[in-house]
């Protein structure tokens, strides 16, 4: 049986340490969060959660630091390494070292894909990993899967399609093997020169069935869930190679058309150009409503780290 034991004081780095169990525990704790956030409660009371965050991160690192503050504790950090002594010159394991000091807990993201685990390696604190270079993002892939459950009921029996940068996008890295837990099928749409990670394709040999296609419109049909990502710009070698695809996948009303009655389109943002505006209408259109598991989901990591829960 899992329990709260098995979390507290331990780093949450990659989803690949999470089972079915575990996975679903984490679930059912976020739900009790869900009336607690505008009930207000002050489980973790005089704690404090470190957010470092060396690269850009809108809902990330918000969400972080709103789901420690509505669980009644306080949050330091930095959004840019710029004004750290990452400038200066200084390891990230240093600032670690340091920073564990002041709090109890800490979110970071970092674009080292190792970054997660050397930080946990040194910390004497739970390291929570809000994204490691293009490795994984497994909070991310907890939510994601917390809104699925929410929107079809049960993620047993789905064909959820992963959409566009599978070889950079760390959200679908966390998500592919978090979803080979359950009974799921996958349709893994890509340009051939962004196919999902092997490292991710070889962890989940055996437990997901999955089938890689370039073409959406052959495969929009067949889903119950689109997760689309954005082609990730900043881990290309070139700006020329990103330019070559850019524009791979553009999700428009004409699009959506295709798509099974009830799909729903899910996205982890920030969007480029994958999903036109046009869509947020759209009854199925749920990556604003997906941002709001990240509060519940968050809440109800940070707490079982803490060991308050
Ligand atoms: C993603 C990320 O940072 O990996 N955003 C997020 O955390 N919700 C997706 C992206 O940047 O494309």
């Amino acid at each position: 049986m899992v329990g709260p034991s098995r979390f507290k004081g331990k780093s949450f780095i990659s989803m690949r340490d999470y089972n079915r169990d575990e996975i679903d525990f984490i679930h059912g704790v976020a739900d009790e969060m869900m009336p607690l956030e505008a009930e207000g409660t002050d489980m973790a009371k005089g704690r404090v959660m470190g957010a470092l965050f060396f690269e850009p991160s809108t809902r990330t690192r918000l969400s972080f630091e709103s789901a420690m503050l509505r669980l009644g504790g306080g949050v330091t950090g930095f959004a840019d390494p710029g004004v750290s002594s990452a400038k200066k010159g200084e390891t990230m394991e240093d600032t670690i070292k340091t920073v564990e000091n002041y709090v109890d807990i800490i979110a970071m993201r970092h674009p080292d894909e190792w970054s997660s685990r050397k930080a946990a390696a040194v910390a004497s604190i739970p390291i929570l990993n809000g994204g490691s270079g293009s490795w994984e993002h497994p909070t991310q892939a907890v939510l994601d899967m917390h809104c699925i459950k929410h929107a079809k009921g049960s993620l047993d029996g789905l064909t959820v399609g992963l959409c566009g940068d599978l070889l950079y996008g760390r959200t679908v890295h966390s998500l592919m093997i978090g979803l080979s837990n359950y009974d799921v099928k996958l349709k893994l749409i890509s340009p051939k020169k962004l196919a999902m990670r092997e490292d991710v394709i070889k962890y989940t040999e055996g437990k997901v069935e999955w089938e890689a296609t370039e073409d959406l419109t052959k495969v929009i049909g067949d889903l119950d869930v689109l997760y689309a990502t954005r082609i990730q710009k900043e881990r290309f070698p070139s700006e020329e190679e990103y330019k070559r695809f850019a524009d791979a996948y553009i999700i428009d009303n004409k699009m959506m058309a295709k798509a099974k009655k009830g799909m729903v389109l899910m996205h982890p943002l920030p969007r480029v150009n994958e999903i036109a505006t046009e869509v947020d209408s759209h009854p199925g259109a749920l990556y604003f409503k997906q941002v709001h598991h990240g509060i519940w989901v968050r809440m109800a990591i940070i707490a079982l780290a803490l060991g308050v829960y």
